[in-house]
């Protein structure tokens, strides 16, 4: 009997086209109850559909004579079941008060045949069995549906702020022993022991960091086999950026000290937050400035001078509500210190030391002259000089040294920061223009007291004249320099020779 007889064919197809069509009431009977899982605050959809083959074949007898009522079944057998949401024949919506602005069916429901009931967002109230049933000019149908709701309770409540203990816990309305409840963290199962520990199926973290957000999911098993779970996205208020930033600054500069959260309070639910700045000396916090508030996200501090003594801790508070979390920072200055004070001679030994009021160990010191010329460069000097060491040392100060040097500190991540020492030179041959112009006074004043004495040796030896030569010798040397010597030059001496001898 390889083929099925054509008759027979023929009234299976019959019958088929009979159950859907002429007694859609008999699904009632059979319709099985479907599972759906919610987890309470998200939305959930209790599906019921009519094939788009009854729905069209229903349209064409009656297509404005379909309703549906949406019923809950009371918590005990004995309770009557309540309305949930009824559309009627002209497609009014009607919805009873506990769920009312929680549930809806599409209001295309009655053309396309989808009359799901979607309840958004589900409470873990709702937990419990639905029914649909709708009414045909020809007939009725019913859908079944059980909806299950996982809670994932978060204590302390939102918002959750670093270092805060806190416990997460899931709980489903299955009604079965529970054999174990496994976490995980972004997909990876969470170890429960060392940071985090369990007890009856909750989850501890005993300090929240920011490294702790995003989805945590809860897997519950019980007895009869049925595993449920459910995802809760974990935010957790902290600080961005590092545990304990330094901030490096060069003395005489502006230093900005960043505090910035790791959200904008408002994607937590928080208006306004309140930042309070203070700094730490010995045992004592004291203000820096008044609390603000502040529906921002970052915080920092502008100090517009630096100095060595402003260097140190630095704590920046924020204030959430009644919670408050805190983030600590450390300014360290850098500071170039020359070994001779104001401008430096040429040809003199100069040290230039760079410091750090804060070191940590792993910084190093690079120095570079920033007014050198290009091309007789940096590879010229680092030959000669060590440019790795806090301290540069320049043996002999020359013209080409002047400028700007930079010390800066650098760290595995690369540069920290940097200070500058303008080098200026003094010294005869270096500063030029004046050089020359005194250099010619000298030698004008000289040339003028010479001649001022050989006037006054003239004087004494015509004086002598007069009487007999003592020294004839000297005479003739006086008589041989003066006739080398210009005229003009001996009548001013002249007039001089009465005052000045
Ligand atoms: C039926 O409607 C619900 C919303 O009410 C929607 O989520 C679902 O995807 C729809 N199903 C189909 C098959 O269109
Ligand atoms: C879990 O949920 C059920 C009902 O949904 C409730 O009776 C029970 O107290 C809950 N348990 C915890 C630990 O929250
Ligand atoms: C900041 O807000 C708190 C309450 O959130 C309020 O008590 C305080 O007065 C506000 N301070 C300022 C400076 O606005």
């Amino acid at each position: 009997m390889r083929q099925m007889p054509p008759v027979l064919f023929l009234t299976l197809t019959l019958l088929d086209f009979n159950a859907g069509h002429i007694l859609p009431g008999t699904a009632e009977g059979g319709s099985r109850v479907q599972q759906v899982w919610a987890t309470a605050g998200s939305s959930a959809v209790l599906p019921c559909l009519l094939s788009p083959g009854k729905i069209r074949r229903s349209w064409k007898q009656l297509p404005d004579k379909t309703s549906v009522l949406w019923k809950r079944r009371g918590k005990s057998a004995h309770q009557e079941p309540h309305l949930v949401l009824e559309v009627g024949y002209s497609g009014l919506q009607k919805t009873a008060l506990p769920m009312r602005p929680r549930v809806s069916v599409q209001a295309s429901a009655l053309r396309n045949g989808n009359f799901s009931l979607r309840i958004d967002p589900v409470r873990s109230e709702d937990a419990g069995l639905y029914e649909a049933r709708v009414a045909h000019s020809v007939g009725a149908q019913s859908c079944q549906v059980e909806l299950g709701v996982v809670t994932v309770t978060l204590s302390p409540s939102s918002p959750v702020v670093e270092n805060e203990p806190l416990l997460l816990s899931c709980n489903s309305s299955h009604r079965a022993g529970l054999l174990a409840t496994r976490w995980f963290h972004d997909g990876h199962p969470v170890p429960t022991s060392g940071t985090f520990f369990s007890s009856h199926g909750a989850l501890s973290i005993p300090r929240a960091a920011t490294g702790d957000a995003g989805s945590w999911r809860c897997e519950l098993r019980y007895a009869d086999h049925l595993v449920v779970s459910a995802t809760y996205n974990l935010q957790v208020l902290g600080f961005d950026g590092p545990a304990s930033p330094v901030v490096y600054a060069a003395a005489g500069s502006a230093a900005d000290l960043p505090c910035t959260l790791s959200y904008l309070p408002s994607a937590l639910g928080i208006k306004a937050v309140t930042a309070q700045w203070s700094r730490l000396t010995g045992e004592h916090l004291q203000d820096w400035d008044s609390p603000q508030n502040s529906s921002g996200r970052s915080f920092p501090l502008r100090l517009h001078t630096v100095g060595p003594g402003d260097a140190g801790q630095y704590r920046c508070a924020i204030s959430v509500g009644s919670k408050t979390i805190k983030r600590d920072l450390t300014l360290a200055v850098i500071t170039v210190t020359p070994s001779i004070p104001g401008p430096v001679s040429e040809g003199s030994r100069l040290l230039l030391i760079c410091s750090l009021t804060h070191p940590w160990g792993h910084e190093r010191f690079q120095w570079k002259h920033l007014d050198s010329a290009p091309t007789r460069s940096k590879l010229a000097v680092a030959t000669s000089r060590n440019l790795e060491s806090p301290t540069l040392e320049i043996p002999q100060v020359s013209g080409k040294d002047t400028g700007r040097w930079e010390c800066s500190v650098r760290g595995p991540a690369g540069s920290l920061g940097a200070a500058e020492y303008r080098l200026q030179i003094t010294g005869a041959q270096v500063s030029s223009p004046p050089a020359i112009f005194s250099g010619q006074v000298t030698f004008g004043l000289t040339l003028v007291l010479f001649l001022l004495l050989a006037v006054c040796v003239l004087a004494l030896a015509l004086q002598k004249r007069a009487r007999p030569p003592a020294f004839p010798a000297l005479e003739g040397m006086v008589a041989l320099t003066v006739p080398k010597k210009k005229e003009m030059e001996e009548n001013q001496k002249e007039k001089i020779q009465q005052d000045e001898c």
